[in-house]
């Protein structure tokens, strides 16, 4: 095909409108058969340049004819040579993250609590499966009928990066799975990661190419395994530890020592360092055993994970938040090292908190350069300890000052201790500053009314003329767990806020329009392109409509994170039906006020800032902007909408026999009730036990369906 056959001869201003139409769609249809034979039978029939010359030409028709630019533009869509990213692949089954310990005595707690979770005694015997936690990234394979169909990253649990090809470059990724009794449908999760060995081999490839090098092998690992050209994965010698599964259409195993057995028998590497424990004495040996074997490994680990090893037992525990009761990960001790305070700078966070951050001379610890450390807050400088934390030594932090830092995992670093025998003789205690770096407004303290204590934090009063809140808050609203919107970093905030291209979040998605109008085009300054523009705009389409649950954490309402946003997005449905009862919930006697407080896992604190967000005027002003932009889906029905209980408000009262108060509550939630912990009108049932008393007769007086234990197992078909 040659590239210009049917793009017209004439200089695109010199076209009819009519004619503009034809030659439009006419393109449209040939860039769409190159993309499909680029993407799909990686048999690409023309050039790169050919191929942009079509596109160019399509573009300048919408310029010119803007009513060619209808939501079908191929402009419009995040295409893939567009983005030049991976597809993306829903988890059937979310990926989740693990609940961090870090002492002997926090093991003894998780299996503590695991115990009182299922109401057992401290002598019944429970098995755990320990192994070590692998330093890498986290890759989930679906294998059907024995095939691996697919790979995805973790994304962000419940969405992954498609990176198929690259998987199947990975030799210790089966293509089919090995032996017999193979389930129909089975999604193999594991640990992708670098020996120390390839690492090395790497960076100095990578440094003999003059490219940069990689901080750690997980960084290396993730950074080879996300490769457009799987070729380059197939160059780097990745390895996978089999330890988990999504999807089964049917368990090999009955329990977690068992599947990984089975794993093994597939055809899986699985951890040789796991073992089988029976208490929490041999769960501690194994794990001081693996760490003082660390080193010998030859790849990175950072802890320990147990799990319970009685799958129907895992089934019962649930989870919690967004990771499972019945497994802990023992981190191993942080890493610390001593290096220079050389100065202290306040960042304005999206509340108007000011932060201090320390400012270091540059140190390695535990393999990763560090130049900056969190010292949270006045009174931790001051050396007197805020929200419960505290500088090792007691004494103030001051600038010039030698400090012991802390690195542990993914954690910010933080400023753990002084030197005191090094303290510069002129150093002079750090003076917090009483006004905003920012902006120049008061920065006060507040007191809690409750309590009557001064808040740790000092904070600007400059709200909305404080352009770093303003800032923080959008590139909070961008972020990756909120609009997620790529090619909209940081950095790219800051610029387009300097402009005064984007200062409210509904900016975001009329910048294109704003940008048809303007003379100074994006696509004309400097660092940006006709690519790169294009590119932007197809992201914030892409995100014209967004899950309920982003779009509350994207408000960035004080206290309002991940975890309570889908607690709300899941008890109110819909967005209108959220701002209604917040709105109505100012007046504290209201039933909205109560409903709002009753939702399990939603404080009092929590309620009074969503009721004060939405109180705020010019917050009401910028949803109404932002709404009109954007549309909210509304939150999907809980996975069990058959469950007889699915959408029902349930209160359990008096004192349960079959199952502990968090186990009912859990239970109920998985079968997708509300639980809420008083009754109401908006009551469905009330399961009570012996010795109930005020909220049974207040079902009574409202007539609300009361049950016993055991009518609530009937009810949900279990017991
Ligand atoms: S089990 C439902 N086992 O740690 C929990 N995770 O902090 C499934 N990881 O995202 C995870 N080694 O990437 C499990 N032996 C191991 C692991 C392990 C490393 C990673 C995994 C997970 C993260 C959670």
């Amino acid at each position: 095909m040659t590239p210009h056959r049917t793009a017209s001869q004439k200089p695109a201003d010199h076209l009819t409108p009519d004619e503009a139409y034809a030659e439009h769609q006419r393109l449209g249809a040939e860039i769409k058969e190159h993309d499909r034979r680029y993407y799909e039978e990686d048999a690409p029939t023309v050039s790169d340049a050919e191929y942009d010359a079509l596109r160019k030409r399509y573009e300048a028709l919408e310029d010119l004819f803007p009513e060619l630019k209808t939501p079908e533009s191929l402009t419009q869509k995040v295409g893939a040579k567009v983005s030049e990213k991976f597809g993306k692949i829903r988890h059937r089954v979310p990926m989740l993250s693990l609940a961090n310990g870090f002492s002997d005595e926090e093991v003894e707690d998780f299996v503590e609590r695991v115990r009182r979770f299922l109401n057992w005694t401290s002598d019944a015997p429970l098995a755990f499966t320990a192994e070590p936690k692998i330093d890498g990234l986290s890759l989930s394979l679906r294998y059907e009928n024995g095939r691996l169909v697919s790979a995805a990253t973790r994304g962000d649990g419940a969405e992954g990066e498609d990176v198929t090809n690259n998987a199947l470059t990975v030799d210790d990724i089966p293509h089919r799975l090995h032996g017999s009794h193979i389930p129909e449908i089975f999604e193999v999760r594991g640990e992708v990661y670098l020996s120390h060995k390839d690492f090395a081999a790497i960076n100095e490839r990578q440094e003999a190419a003059g490219k940069p090098v990689f901080a750690n092998p997980r960084n290396a690992a993730a950074g080879s395994l996300r490769q457009l050209d799987a070729k380059i994965t197939a160059s780097r010698p990745l390895c996978f530890f089999a330890y988990a599964w999504g999807e089964v259409s049917a368990m090999p195993a009955e329990t977690q020592h068992g599947m990984m057995e089975a794993l093994r028998r597939f055809g899986f590497k699985v951890n040789p360092l796991t073992r089988l424990c029976t208490s929490v004495a041999q769960m501690l040996e194994h794990y001081h055993a693996i760490e003082a074997d660390r080193a010998n490994l030859g790849y990175d680990i950072d802890g320990v994970v147990y799990k319970v090893d009685d799958l129907t037992l895992q089934q019962r525990l649930g989870f919690v938040s967004r990771s499972p009761r019945w497994a802990l990960a023992h981190k191993f001790p942080a890493q610390e090292a001593m290096t220079v305070l050389e100065g202290i700078e306040i960042n304005v966070g999206r509340t108007g908190s000011l932060n201090p951050i320390a400012r270091l001379k540059p140190v390695t610890v535990g393999g990763v350069v560090v130049s900056n450390a969190t010292l949270h807050n006045e009174d931790y400088i001051k050396g007197i300890g805020g929200n419960g934390e505290k500088i090792r030594g007691g004494v103030d932090i001051r600038i010039g000052d030698t400090v012991v830092v802390l690195r542990a995992g993914d954690v910010i670093p933080k400023v753990l201790d002084v030197v005191l025998d090094k303290r510069p003789a002129d150093a002079k205690p750090y003076e917090f500053p009483t006004t905003c770096p920012a902006c120049g407004s008061h920065a006060v303290r507040e007191v809690n009314p409750r309590t009557g204590k001064e808040d740790a934090v000092r904070r600007c009063t400059g709200g909305l003329i404080c352009p770093a809140q303003a800032r923080e808050r959008l590139k909070h609203f961008v972020s990756r767990n909120a609009f997620d919107i790529e090619g909209m970093g940081e950095q790219r905030i800051d610029e387009f806020y300097e402009e005064g291209l984007v200062r409210r979040p509904q900016d975001i998605f009329t910048l294109q329009a704003r940008n048809a109008r303007n003379l100074k085009r994006l696509e004309n300054r400097e660092g940006w392109g006709e690519t790169s523009a294009r590119n932007l705009f197809a992201a914030i389409e892409a995100r014209r409509s967004i899950a309920l649950n982003r779009f509350i954490f994207a408000l960035g309402i004080p206290h309002v994170g991940e975890t309570s946003a889908r607690l709300l997005s899941r008890h109110f449905g819909t967005f209108e039906h959220l701002r209604e009862t917040a709105k109505a919930a100012a007046d504290e006697t209201s039933e909205a006020h109560a409903e709002l407080t009753s939702i399990g896992g939603i404080g009092p604190v929590v309620a009074e800032a969503i009721v004060e967000f939405f109180k705020e005027a010019h917050n009401e002003e910028m949803l109404d902007a932002l709404l009109a932009e954007v549309s909210v889906e509304p939150a999907e029905a809980p996975a069990v909408a058959d469950s007889p209980v699915a959408g029902k408000t349930v209160v359990f009262t008096g004192a349960l026999e079959q199952m502990t108060r968090e186990e009912a509550k859990a239970m109920a939630e998985r079968l997708g009730a509300k639980v809420a912990g008083s009754v109401s009108k908006k009551t469905d049932i009330v399961v009570a036990g012996p010795g109930a008393g005020s909220k049974l007769a207040k079902a009574a007086e409202l007539g609300v369906q009361v049950m016993d234990e055991d009518g609530w197992f009937a009810l949900v078909e279990r017991g």
